[in-house]
Formats: structure tokens, sequence, C-alpha cells
């Protein structure tokens, strides 16, 4: 039920810390460990590259996956667009494990995948939020992602729950494999719950940032680069599906070959900046779009006043950074969509799990 809540969306965006914290104590034993399944523990071990397969939001939670298991588990990943792979496959290598990410775990273009892969004898994790669900009775492992029920078509706490299942099993598979990191999944988790709920606590900021950005505008850019690329694309869809703006996540980098040209004077921009790396590359792509007119807003770690409006986003694990940076976005589509009358919970044309091709 949505209690004092006006929206199911607005509900779940707000039940982020609580998801994060169950997620914690789900996958945490009495002496702080990590609890996975051995068997998983071992495909992962085995597995010489992993291939996660998702669509929509759970392909860009899939986006910061890789990262996840690259940088700290050192598991080379490939991400697909469940889609795409099921009629244009990639060479696959010797001996490959397949993730799916699936919120409903019915989802048929990732079930057509499972399928084919399963004839071909390799194994499969499903990343999920409704145990039972199809993906998780056909495929060999399951991970539960523990965000209780989500009822608006668009996806909030199921992106974040499935970013922080990720991390866990990156921080096992690290361990597993006697990688040395100081990366610890459960104490930034706990970090990441407490800035989640900093972020929740700052709607009337969020939705004054909806009204001077996004009221009235036909269109709307999201940049960031490495962790924020990802972010920005889930925020651009986020905007996309329940306000009807046209939106675009890009590379910051990207814009410049081609795309800038549709800057005018007065569109929105959004840049995402969290990793120290890119920071300074990040701010010289918002300096060329506010050069073109743009009016930009920057969701960034770090406070300057140099690039228009900015949010500020309390200090976090670079690696999970989108957990926290999506939170603003999510907040900000919510109250466009509002301020457009738009039917936030269902929007137009969608329905909340797909099961048709
Ligand atoms: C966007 C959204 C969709 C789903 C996609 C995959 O907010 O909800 O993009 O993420 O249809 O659905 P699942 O995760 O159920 O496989």
């Amino acid at each position: 039920e949505k209690g004092t809540y006006s929206h199911f969306m607005l509900k779940e965006i707000d039940e982020q810390p609580f998801v994060i914290r169950n997620i914690i104590q789900k996958y945490q034993d009495e002496d702080g460990d990590i609890k996975l399944d051995q068997d998983i523990r071992a495909a992962l071990n085995d597995a010489d590259r992993l291939y996660v397969i998702a669509a929509g939001t759970s392909y860009h939670a899939g986006l910061a996956g890789k990262e996840l298991m690259e940088k700290v588990a050192e598991k080379p990943t490939e991400v697909h667009i469940a889609s795409e792979f099921l009629y244009n496959e990639p060479l696959l290598s010797e001996n490959p494990l397949f993730i799916f990410i699936s919120q409903s775990g019915e989802t048929a273009d990732c079930r057509g995948v499972l399928v084919n892969v399963k004839e071909k004898g390799c194994q499969s994790l499903t990343i999920t939020n409704v145990p039972g669900s199809t993906l998780t009775r056909e495929s060999d492992f399951t991970l539960h992602t523990y965000a209780g029920p989500e009822i608006a078509v668009a996806s909030t706490k199921a992106y974040t729950a499935q970013m922080a299942v990720f991390s866990i099993l990156a921080m096992d598979g690290a361990r597993a494999q006697g990688i040395h990191s100081d990366f610890n999944a459960i104490s930034e988790l706990g970090l990441i719950a407490n800035a989640m709920e900093t972020l929740c606590d700052q709607k009337e900021r969020m939705e004054q940032v909806a009204r001077d950005y996004m009221s009235g505008t036909r269109n709307c850019f999201f940049i960031g680069r490495a962790m924020d690329y990802h972010v920005v694309q889930e925020g651009a869809l986020k905007l996309k599906e329940i306000s009807y703006i046209q939106a675009e996540g890009f590379a910051g980098g990207e814009l410049k070959h081609g795309t800038i040209a549709l800057i005018e004077d007065g569109t929105p921009v959004v840049g995402v900046t969290t990793q120290q790396h890119v920071n300074a590359n990040i701010r010289g792509n918002i300096q060329e779009v506010i050069a073109r007119g743009a009016n930009a807003c920057i969701i960034s770690t770090e406070a300057t006043k140099e690039e228009g409006d900015t949010i500020v986003l309390p200090n976090i694990n670079e690696l999970l950074s989108p957990l926290v940076s999506v939170v603003p976005l999510q907040l900000i589509s919510y109250y466009a969509a509002l301020h457009r009358d738009c039917d936030v919970d269902k929007p137009r044309n969608l329905a909340k799990s797909v099961t048709v091709e």
C-alpha cells in the first residue's frame, strides 16, 4: 500500500536505504562475513568470463556491475542488452558464466537468451527481486535482491538493490580467488544507505531543480564519465519514461562528436561527477555546453559554484556511486513528471513486466 505517499514511485525511492540495509543483513553471517552459496562461489571462480544479460534499468545496473566485477574481483565481464544478444550472439569464451539481472524475473528477452545458453551447457545465475519467477526456476543459481514488491512501472529500488548485490558478489569473488582488495561491500553499503537517506531528505530541493530545469523543455541531456556515464543513462531513461521529455545519457567526451549540435539557449544539461580521475574532464564538458547556452546543473561529490547549480552528494566509494547519485536523478524525474501531470506510476505504453519479445 502507498500509505501517506501520493505515488508508489516516491515511496519506493524512499525505501532504498532500508532495502540496502536489508541486503546487508541477508548476505552477512554472524561473524560479519559474506554468506553466499558455495556453488555460486565455485561457478564464479571457475568462469573465465562473465556475460551479464538484462534489459532497461536492469541493463544499466549491469553496466555498473561489470565495473565491480572487473575492478574488485578481476573477472572479465561483458554486459549485453538481452534482445540484442538473442539474435546477434557474440563469440563466447571457453567457460562463461551467464548472469541475468531482472527485477521481475519474467523478461522474455532474458528468458530467450537463457534457453539458448542452457542448450550450450553454460551455467547461469539470476539476480532477481522475485524468487520463484521464470528466470530463477530455469537458471542454475539465484541471488535475491530483497527489495520488496516494486509496484511503480519505473524501476528505482530494484536498480540500487541489484547493484548492491553485485558489490557483494564482487567482494566474495575477490576473496574466493585470494585477490587482495580493500573494498568491503558490507561496510560501504552501510555508508551508502546513510547517504541515500540524506538525499531523500532533500525533496524540496529536487523539486525546485525539476521546476527550474525541466519545466517546458522538450529535451534534456545527462552527461557523465566512467561510473557516472552508467548512471546518467539510467537518469535519462527515468526522465523519458515518466515525464515523456526526450532525454539522452551521454559520455561527456562524446558530446563534441555530434550531439553538441543540439544544445541551444536554455537546453537543460545535467552533469554527474563523482569520479576523481575524470572530474576535471566532465567539468570541462559542462563549460563547453554552457558556452553554447545550456542551462547546466551538476550533481557532484564536490561543491563548486562555477558551473551553475550544484546538488552535492555525500562522499561515497567511487565504485558504488551510482547507488547514491541515482537518487537525485530519480527524484528530479519524479517531480518533472508530476509537474506535467503525468501518470507517474503507470506511464503510457509501458508494462511492469515485459513477457513478450
Ligand atoms: C524502467 C524499467 C524497465 C525494466 C526492464 C527490465 O524503469 O522498469 O526498463 O527495467 O523492462 O525489467 P526486469 O528487470 O523485470 O527484467
